[in-house]
């Protein structure tokens, strides 16, 4: 689509979802737990069964993958941001069109790009946030997040 960061960045991580690797790893997890000892027999048929449970029926498995692996894509940014790096999140790509010049396979969900590189030049324009009344809220949606200073319960 276009994109320049794609062609300007030196490294872009290109962060995928696979939609089988729950049952296509299971076994490996298990052995990999079990070599750990977090557990025996008992434990490995509890997993087994607990993962088939709730992803062999699973309404929206793109769903699940997207949020595992947001979490590890988000790590990177912030990581990479904390190294001194500059990253460029990115949502605008043909997905069909990553797996074919990537050969990622169907059942594989692209889901990210993340650019990575040193910022050329000035920094972009202050873009403008909501402000936290509008985001953030405490016991039910919409009812006011306390001021800082009433937040002691964070730290006990
Ligand atoms: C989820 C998400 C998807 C984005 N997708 C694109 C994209 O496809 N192409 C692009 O040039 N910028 C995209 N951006 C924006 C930039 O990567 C970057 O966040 C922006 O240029 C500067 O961030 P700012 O909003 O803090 O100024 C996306 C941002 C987010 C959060």
């Amino acid at each position: 689509m276009n994109q320049r960061k794609v062609e300007d960045a030196p490294v872009v991580i290109v962060a995928c979802g696979d939609t089988l690797g729950w049952r296509e790893d299971l076994e490996e997890i298990i052995r990999i737990g079990r070599e750990h000892d977090i557990g025996g027999d008992a434990w490995a048929d509890r997993k087994r069964r607990n993962v088939i449970a709730d992803l062999g029926s699973h309404p929206n498995i793109s769903m699940w993958v997207t949020k595992q692996t947001m979490i590890a894509a988000t790590t990177m940014m912030w990581m990479a941001e904390a190294l001194g790096y500059d990253t460029g999140p990115m949502e605008g790509f043909d997905e069909d069109k990553v797996r074919e010049a990537l050969g990622i396979p169907e059942h594989v969900r692209v889901l990210f790009l993340l650019a990575l590189g040193r910022l050329r030049g000035e920094d972009g324009k202050y873009p403008g946030r909501l402000p936290r009344s509008r985001t953030l809220f405490a016991e039910r949606y919409g009812d006011p997040f306390p001021e800082l200073s009433q937040t002691d319960f964070l730290s006990s």
